[in-house]
């Protein structure tokens, strides 16, 4: 097993199978331009072969499966079965749930249990206005969906100042209706938010997002995972809550997450460019690809932190969220 000085390995990968998003939302993209998909991104069984090594080789237990928009991609449908074959303890995916309902059968069919769809807003305008696409009734269809074929619904939600902040009590209350847990994320200085002041205009930090819940809710913090990335809440006889406290709290220091992007670029760090070509890997015969990628892995627990997110050019397109 690798592991670096601070306890750390990976067990959680994240792959995301297409840098193009249907979405262009204003946390992820300056200009209101969708991204594309990446030049040569790897193929479905590309992808399914390297998450197989990467389970022998990093000993990874979750998976993952993001964009881009992951449903985008015409790898999605031959991917998700194939690697729900694999010896994993839990598959995930994260959406932003435009094309949830047009993918519900195969989804449902593959045996998923859990989903992360992102949504920012119940308010159909504030939600154009944050994505610059898509509609919401069409997401709402999807949760729905997920929901009544017994999926484990958590809901994403960006809250930004003056853009969305207003919504933060009707989305915990449209989850906690719904069995859903809500998970609050502080904007991260990702791409065109690293410089500039959109960043300190828009974020609105945990200690905000606790002061608008605590004038409706009596909340208690509860126990999280040791290497969760969420701070999590507990609203007696209503449900549950996370925040993801980027800024606020840092979990660098327990951070288990390795990424693959859609072209075959290993990352150890949300917050760090520094990335490692798996392509290579995926020529060789079995034990020398187990060799190399377990020299790629070290490097790439290198690149963590070991405090804090600093910030990155990179943006979620590369390596997803
Ligand atoms: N800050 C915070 N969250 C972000 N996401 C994408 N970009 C940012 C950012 N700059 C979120 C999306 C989605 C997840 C994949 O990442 O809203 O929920």
């Amino acid at each position: 097993m690798i592991v670096d000085a601070q306890g750390r390995r990976f067990r959680n990968l994240r792959i995301s199978l297409t840098a193009a998003c249907n979405y262009a939302c204003t946390y992820c993209v300056p200009n209101g331009r969708r991204l594309q998909a990446a030049v040569a991104e790897l193929g479905a069984t590309e992808m399914r072969d390297a998450v197989d090594l990467l389970i022998e080789a990093a000993g990874v237990e979750k998976l993952r499966i993001t964009g881009g928009e992951p449903l985008l991609s015409s790898k999605f449908d031959e991917l998700l079965p194939a690697v729900m074959e694999l010896p994993l303890a839990d598959v995930s995916i994260t959406t932003n749930g435009q094309l949830l309902a047009q993918k519900a059968a195969g989804i449902i069919g593959a045996g998923l249990r859990r989903i992360n769809i992102s949504l920012d807003t119940l308010d159909a305008s504030a939600f154009r206005a944050i994505a610059r696409s898509g509609d919401l009734a069409t997401v709402l269809l999807g949760v729905r969906q997920m929901l009544d074929a017994g999926l484990k619904v958590k809901i994403n939600m960006v809250p930004m100042r003056r853009r969305n902040a207003d919504q933060i009590l009707p989305m915990l209350d449209y989850c906690f209706e719904r069995g859903i847990e809500l998970r609050f994320i502080e904007l991260m200085r990702m791409g065109h938010l690293r410089r500039g002041n959109q960043f300190i205009q828009e974020f609105f930090g945990m200690d905000e997002i606790l002061a608008v819940i605590g004038n409706r809710y009596e909340y208690a913090r509860t126990d999280a995972p040791w290497d969760a990335t969420a701070v999590r809440f507990e609203v007696p006889g209503k449900g549950t809550f996370g925040v993801i406290a980027n800024e606020s709290e840092p979990f660098c220091s327990t951070c288990t997450r390795l990424r693959l992007s859609s072209n075959g670029w290993l990352y150890g760090c949300l917050s760090n460019a520094r990335r490692h070509d798996m392509r290579p890997v995926l020529r060789l015969p079995r034990p020398q690809a187990l060799e190399r990628l377990r020299q790629l892995l070290m490097r790439a627990l290198g690149d963590k932190q070991s405090l804090g997110f600093r910030g990155e050019v990179t943006v979620m397109k590369f390596i997803g969220g």
